[in-house]
């Protein structure tokens, strides 16, 4: 599907992202100040608590590269303070939410209340990982994630368009913390190590949540995205990947296999919150297999826009390395 055009060659969309310095949302930041997404926007405002931090300084530095033609805007906010949010997001269109993934539940309560005051018609929270619909255990960051979407579609009396976007893991995560251990040669899962588990390079959530933005608040294009969609760059299982870095390193790597039931068990007696034990086990129980449906037609129709990276080349390329 091709974008729907832009009016008098630059839409009137205004845009604002949250977490826009982070991890994930300097790539998204930086994804829509340039070709072919930015033409789409009026406005981009580009939230965070201090605007000089080395990851701001390097969003202006974008903005002043295109000389005076930028809509970006880096926007002081502090979340705490609901007016303060508040006028960050007067007059907003689409409001991505990339802060992190356990702000203080103030700041959730003042997004929805801005999300409703300013009639914002489109909402991307934050989410970027597992599809919460399969999570079955009660997990408090989780619980806290469907209770603030939940709100925003109330406070908002349905007026609000909400896309969640499953990516699975970001693919530049797989490392010693998620079981990958090249140094040792040993690779362990928790439970079968054999189903397909979604990767997403940050660069690619990135495009994709430029093209959701777009396409969600389009008229023409709004009613074909749905509210839970599914990308991912890559689905190798961790047996796979496995032969991936063995022919990269040339070295043996023995695969351990943890037992599902026990991890599982340990994690709800000890009432864990340990995100990264958990989505483990998830792996190991099928809940990354994105695999049977998903939505990468929908917003990389053919490759088009872009060519999703895949685990096998990221790890060619230089392998298996922590988050910076
Ligand atoms: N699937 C995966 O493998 C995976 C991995 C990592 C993250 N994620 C998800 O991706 C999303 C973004 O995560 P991230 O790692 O990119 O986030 P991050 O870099 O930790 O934080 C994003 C931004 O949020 C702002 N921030 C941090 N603490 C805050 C607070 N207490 N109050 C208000 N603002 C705060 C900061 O911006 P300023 O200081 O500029 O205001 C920060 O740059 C989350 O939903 C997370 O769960 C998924």
């Amino acid at each position: 599907m091709a974008f729907p055009s832009a009016i008098g060659g630059r839409s009137q969309y205004v845009l604002a992202i949250a977490g826009a310095t982070g991890g994930l949302g300097l790539f998204i930041s930086k994804a829509v100040l340039q070709a072919p997404y930015v033409s789409h926007f009026s406005t981009i405002r580009l939230l965070t608590r201090s605007t000089t931090s080395a990851q701001a300084r390097e969003l202006q530095s974008l903005i002043d590269r295109a000389g005076g033609d930028s809509p970006g805007k880096l926007i002081q906010v502090d979340y705490d303070d609901s007016k303060s949010l508040g006028s960050a997001l007067r007059g907003v269109d689409v409001f991505v939410n990339v802060l992190n993934g356990d702000v203080p539940q103030n700041v959730n309560d003042n997004i929805v209340e801005a999300l409703a005051k300013n009639k914002v018609k489109v909402y991307i929270p934050s989410e970027f990982g597992l599809d919460e619909r399969l999570i079955d255990v009660d997990v408090e960051i989780w619980r806290l994630k469907k209770e603030h979407v939940k709100a925003a579609v109330e406070k908002s009396r349905g007026k609000l368009k909400v896309v969640l976007i499953y990516t699975g893991f970001f693919l530049e995560g797989i490392g010693l913390w998620t079981g990958f251990d090249v140094a040792n040669g040993v690779f362990t899962s928790v439970g079968s190590p054999n189903f397909p588990i979604a990767y997403t390079a940050r660069a690619d959530i990135a495009s994709a949540t430029a093209r959701l933005a777009i396409l969600s608040i389009s008229p023409s294009t709004a009613d074909s995205v749905p509210t839970d969609v599914r990308i991912f760059g890559s689905s190798p299982s961790i047996s796979q990947i496995k032969d991936f870095a063995e022919k990269k390193y040339g070295k043996k790597i023995v695969l351990q296999v943890e037992d599902a039931r026990s991890w599982k068990k340990e994690l709800l007696e000890s009432n864990s919150n340990d995100l990264l034990k958990w989505v483990r086990l998830f792996a190991g129980e099928g809940k990354f297999d994105y695999t049977e449906e998903n939505h990468r037609e929908l917003v990389n129709p053919r490759q088009s826009f872009w060519k999703w990276k895949t685990v096998q080349r990221h790890i060619e390329e230089g392998g298996i390395d922590p988050l910076p």
